[in-house]
């Protein structure tokens, strides 16, 4: 229907006649001459509509509303002098109507399409109109580009694209599963994959030795900013592989996305261990675009006049007592601002926040009262402290001050806006603890098909996994592991986890199989694409990169899922509600 694209036209096309389609952006009527500015996804462009070239194009202008969808066919002509939009892409130029057809009106919209006001709730509900703002689609274009070099890169490497089941079996990434009621089954239910980890093993036993996909995830969790209850992963998994085989396909495979979306990135990136990421950093998803390293100081409390102090500094096995220097920390937070920080890390568990402060005058803070002149000066060697640095600590038990202080180093930041938001800074995690233990139960930290180092190591704690994680900006961006391929290794793990061989043959049985069949070493990871999108686009939310998302409630408001669904179709599949919504 159309000869161009709005943004397509420019002073080249001057004098051309064109036709136009799309939905009107904004009406205006000066003196008799109207103006529509006619939007497409690749933006505006100005219609002029005056009498005296054509009176029934003009009668029909007269009629036009905010998003009326329209067919223009006029000619392009410069703008008069002094009438040019800069903002525009257009500016220059303008389309004077000959003729205007209506394809269809609009009854008024709920808000301005590309308002930056609107409720994220009403955009939602209203998915198909919020995304009819030209950053919206600048968005999924990047997303369409993104897929299509991932699948050619991977093509390129001799990786098979393979579609796994959605109709399955649970898979263990730790999330809840959703579930779906089988109606021939009754009482039976398919879990959806939280991940294709274990089909993309059982390929591998296949020998088709390079898979990918472009997968879709369920994971019923938690939900946050870069977190969605079902969500995209470029999974790859390959066999007679070592570690370090899969790290530079999946940062060739970066290199290549990123390259294809206007960003030139370094490799190889950088590699840190787990370990030194929670001593260093507080946290395994360290953002490197600023300092704030935390340094040890345990040993600089084992002479502190508080009992309290002495004591957590004695067990540096269970305890820690970490410091972290804020440079020119101490201009920067008032005291108001040190009480904020100190009511920050009360919620992750701090007991206080101590610190000390670099004045001109010296050295200032509570926590003074309780060292030695001899660790204090050991400290002050330790961070190089300079006048109007502040040092803060974190003292108790290792876990929970290695979170908080990490999460307050991360708060420092954000306040001081000290990440350069142009800066892309890559870095893997490797050498992650095989197993942690909450709440008094022992998990795999990746998953339990991750091969261990050293799995007959005496402490559980030292027992390592050949796992990696790809880390941008501070955002776990993917994840994966070189895989146990060898029944007893598998049978350990599971003992460890005190998954017994009953339920293990339960729910992994066909792994297990498969294990015994010749199962070559393999091993593989998972990039999160929306992640990598959003981080692409500098979006705050994984909900703008994803086209129809869910909210924090994972509730759809477009579609009002989840819903409750007829008494016919439960008793079909043999459900009984007890709690009934009503609705
Ligand atoms: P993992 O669980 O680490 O590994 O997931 C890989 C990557 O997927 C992304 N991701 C998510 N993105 C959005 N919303 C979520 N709820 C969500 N959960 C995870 C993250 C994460 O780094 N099977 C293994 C991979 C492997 O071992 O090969 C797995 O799924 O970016």
């Amino acid at each position: 229907m159309r000869s161009h694209y709005c943004t397509h036209l420019s002073e080249s096309d001057i004098g051309k006649e064109v036709v136009l389609c799309g939905w009107a952006n904004s009406y205006r009527d000066h003196g008799g001459v109207i103006f529509i500015d006619l939007r497409d996804n690749t933006g505006l462009i100005q219609l002029v509509c005056d009498p005296k070239d054509s009176k029934e194009a003009h009668i029909i202008a007269a009629g036009v509303r905010d998003e009326y969808v329209l067919r223009a066919i006029g000619k392009v002509r410069l703008r008069g002098e002094g009438l040019t939009n800069p903002k525009l892409k257009t500016g220059s130029i303008e389309v004077v109507l000959k003729e205007l057809i209506v394809e269809n009106a609009s009854e008024p919209v709920p808000f301005v399409i590309g308002d930056p006001n609107v409720g994220e709730e009403v955009r939602l509900k209203y998915r198909f109109l919020d995304l009819r703002n030209q950053k919206a689609y600048e968005t999924f274009k990047l997303r369409s580009k993104a897929a299509i070099a991932a699948r050619n890169t991977l093509d390129e490497l001799g990786f098979l694209e393979v579609e796994t089941p959605i109709l399955t079996k649970a898979t263990p990434e730790g999330a809840r599963d959703y579930l779906v009621p089988s109606r021939v089954h009754n009482g039976e239910f398919y879990a959806l994959p939280q991940s294709p980890q274990l089909f993309k093993q059982l390929l591998m036993c296949s020998g088709f030795d390079r898979y990918f996909q472009i997968a879709r995830c369920f994971r019923d969790e938690d939900l946050r900013a870069d977190r969605q209850p079902e969500f995209t992963q470029i999974d790859i998994e390959m066999s007679f592989c070592e570690q370090d085989d899969i790290i530079k396909v999946a940062e060739e495979l970066l290199k290549s996305i990123f390259s294809t979306c206007g960003h030139e990135i370094k490799t190889p990136f950088p590699r840190m261990s787990f370990k030194h990421a929670m001593e260093t950093y507080g946290s395994d998803k360290p953002d490197l675009r600023y300092g704030l390293e935390m340094v040890e100081a345990a040993d600089l409390f084992l002479d502190s006049s508080s009992e309290l102090f002495a004591s957590i500094a004695k067990d540096t096995k269970k305890n820690r007592i970490k410091a972290l220097k804020v440079p020119k920390g101490d201009t920067f937070f008032s005291r108001k601002h040190l009480k904020e920080l100190e009511d920050f890390v009360a919620k992750f568990g701090a007991k206080g926040l101590g610190y000390f402060q670099m004045k001109e005058d010296g050295l200032k803070g509570p926590l003074l009262k309780f060292m030695s002149e001899k660790s204090i000066s050991e400290l002050i060697k330790r961070t190089d402290l300079q006048i109007d640095d502040i040092v803060f600590f974190g003292a108790g038990a290792k876990k929970t001050v290695l979170d908080y202080m990490g999460r307050l180093r991360i708060e420092v930041a954000n306040r001081m806006s000290l990440a350069n938001p142009d800066e892309l800074n890559f870095l893997w995690v490797l050498d992650f603890e095989m197993f942690e233990v909450e709440e008094g139960k022992t998990k795999a930290m990746h998953h339990p098909f991750t091969m261990p180092n050293n799995i007959d190591a005496k402490d559980l704690e030292d027992i390592t996994s050949v796992a990696h994680d790809v880390v941008l900006n501070g955002v776990e961006l993917g994840g994966g592991s070189i895989r146990i391929h060898k029944k007893d290794i598998q049978e350990k793990v599971f003992n460890i986890l005190g998954i017994s061989k009953e339920e293990a043959l339960d729910k992994f049985s066909f792994l297990l199989d498969a294990l015994k069949f010749g199962a070559p070493p393999h091993g593989g990871i998972a990039i999160g694409f929306d992640r990598l999108i959003m981080l692409l686009t500098k979006s705050d939310s994984i909900r703008d990169v994803i086209a129809f998302p869910k909210t924090q409630r994972a509730q759809c408001p477009l579609t009002q899922a989840p819903s409750v669904v007829s008494a016919e179709q439960l008793r079909e599949l043999g459900i009984k509600i007890n709690d009934k919504k009503d609705k």
